[in-house]
């Protein structure tokens, strides 16, 4: 009898064991679902939750559906102490903070209150809708975003005379400057004291100047909803908050490399671990700002960087993992000198890669084999009493640059053969059109950063085409066409993720867990659905947004 029993146990034991191997995989089943109500709205939908575990970059997002409720995708969190966050304009999270993943999934039943100090979680768009003013007074705002958000302003109490020399101040700091590593410019930048005068005066209504609260009422955008909230978003953060990850793309290994706007690394990120991998670029100029902006292959796959007051250019070899510096040769290189942009794309062609001067407001091309700079000047015919600034760029496949007129309200076209420049105003006035990507059917499409547009212009008959953005002061930066034919775009302001179909005209915008700077983003397009990417750029993280449809 007894070694009946005994054997009868070890069977049990033994597909119990079985069972654990096959299908539960102790460290991968978990799944954490739940609800979330408040008892101003009951079962709320659109509220983002995040669970972070202890000691983990990696935070993982889902959100709320039309009944409140939420599920993690299987196998996303392994058992653990997590804590939640959530996000909800007009909200905090009353409960419970954090929960452990076992062995079983856990159903947690969450809490919102209302917060006692909504000015803390509006997005700069939802200030610019708030504040009073008019168009053209609020225009000059939309430049303070790359360096902090509207927070500092709004809540600051300085009236029209103090902003002055504030405003003043701001001016000097190199682009490549947060709160969380300040950057001075070398070179001092000449300011317009009017214009300046004339926004410290603007400033001065919208602020706390006259006393301790707004003169206004604060708006909010809408809690995503239906689509918006089939979506997986995970979030690496990374070890010092000066990482400030501005151009984002995809390997072919599937690693995540960025420039960073203001440390002298490219960075590269397994998005399995979150591991970190920095590869220090040499400094060439050890008193002048650090950081880089453009980040993009060559026909090789090896990235190209653009050193910004380091000045020159920097390739990186991807097998080797080593930097080659291209020096400014040939060109002045003074204090106010500044690369933003680089274009690889075509350099086998005719050896020669293209840049930009930022001082000047001028072309660049490198010549591989020479290292030599020459200059092109693309804006001899246009008026010198506008601003011109060559920004985003791209290169079609006989090396023919195509760049933005950040300044104003240009497309250029520069001919490889020629350097012969061609100008296309775009049909919106003043749109500033800001980054740019070109298909493979000769559409090169782009953003109107200040236009708050999304555009197009058919390479082959020279015509554009323009779609607004949904949200009002969206102000997109960058813009991707998967190839399923649609369109993501994101920028400074709003916080969200906008998933756009140009043919019908129909949107999504995914709202992010964490306020976000937006720049580059890139579209990994050997998944299915697309899998975005992109850099927080004063937040110090990597976003992975994963639609579910
Ligand atoms: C090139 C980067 C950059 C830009 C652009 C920028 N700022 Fe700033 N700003 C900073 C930094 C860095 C700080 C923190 C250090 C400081 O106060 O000098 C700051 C601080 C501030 C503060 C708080 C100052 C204080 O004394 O508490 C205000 C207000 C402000 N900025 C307003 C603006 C406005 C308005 C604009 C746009 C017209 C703007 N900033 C554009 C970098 C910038």
């Amino acid at each position: 009898m007894t070694w009946v029993m005994t054997w009868v146990l070890n069977a049990a034991a033994a597909i119990a064991f079985v069972l654990a191997a096959i299908g539960a995989e102790p460290c991968r089943a978990q799944t954490l679902t739940g609800s979330v109500a408040s008892v101003a709205e009951g079962a709320m939908e659109g509220v983002l939750v995040s669970a972070q575990q202890a000691g983990s970059p990696i935070s993982v997002t889902v959100v709320s559906d039309e009944h409140g409720r939420f599920r993690f995708p299987d196998g996303r969190l392994q058992a653990g102490h997590y804590t939640l966050r959530i996000r909800a304009v007009g909200y905090d999270l009353a409960g419970p903070q954090a929960v452990d993943l076992g062995a079983t999934t856990a159903d947690v039943a969450i809490t919102l209150r209302k917060t006692p100090d909504l000015s803390a979680q509006l997005t700069n768009t939802e200030w610019f809708i708030s504040m009073p003013g008019t168009a053209e007074q609020k225009r000059p705002l939309i430049e303070c975003m790359s360096c902090h958000s509207f927070q500092r302003i709004a809540r600051s109490t300085y009236n029209a005379e103090e902003f002055v020399p504030v405003l003043k101040r701001m001016a000097q700091y190199a682009n490549n400057s947060t709160p969380a590593r300040v950057q001075p410019r070398i070179a001092e930048r000449e300011v317009n004291d009017a214009a300046v005068r004339k926004l410290a005066a603007y400033l001065a209504t919208i602020n706390l100047s006259g006393g301790p609260v707004w003169s206004y009422e604060l708006q909010t955008l809408p809690r995503p909803k239906g689509r918006a909230t089939h979506v997986v978003i995970t979030e690496y953060d990374m070890p010092r908050q000066t990482i400030a990850p501005h151009d984002v793309r995809t390997d072919g290994e599937g690693h995540i490399w960025y420039s960073d706007f203001v440390e002298s690394f490219l960075g590269e990120l397994d998005p399995k671990t979150g591991a970190l991998h920095e590869y220090p670029i040499p400094v060439l100029k050890p008193d002048f700002p650090t950081g880089t902006l453009d980040l993009e292959p060559d026909g090789d796959g090896n990235l190209w960087l653009a050193l910004m007051f380091q000045t020159g250019l920097a390739r990186f070899d991807m097998k080797t993992k080593t930097f080659r510096i291209f020096p400014l040769d040939g060109v002045p290189n003074d204090d106010a000198m500044q690369q933003s942009m680089v274009m690889p794309r075509a350099a086998k062609v005719d050896g020669t890669v293209w840049t930009n001067d930022v001082a000047r407001q001028q072309i660049m091309r490198l010549d591989l084999e020479t290292g030599k700079y020459q200059r092109i000047d693309p804006f001899t015919l246009l008026s010198k009493d506008r601003i011109h600034a060559p920004y985003g760029m791209t290169a079609d496949a006989k090396n023919n640059l195509y760049f933005m007129d950040f300044g104003d309200e240009n497309i250029g076209r520069v001919d490889a053969k020629t350097n012969a420049v061609t100008i296309y105003p775009t049909p919106t006035a003043r749109s500033r059109p800001r980054r740019c990507m070109l298909d493979d059917q000769g559409r090169l499409w782009f953003t109107e950063f200040a236009g708050n547009k999304l555009g197009m212009f058919d390479t082959k008959t020279e015509t554009f085409k323009e779609w607004n953005v949904p949200t009002p002061h969206t102000y997109p930066y960058d813009v991707f066409a998967d190839n399923n034919g649609e369109l993501w775009s994101g920028g400074m302001a709003s916080d969200r993720v906008l998933r756009f179909d140009p043919r019908s005209g129909s949107s999504v915008e995914y709202l992010l867990p964490r306020p976000t700077n937006i720049r580059r983003v890139f579209v990994d397009t050997t998944t299915k659905p697309v899998t975005f990417w992109v850099g927080n750029n004063h937040g110090a993280e990597i976003v992975r947004l994963e639609p579910l449809d």
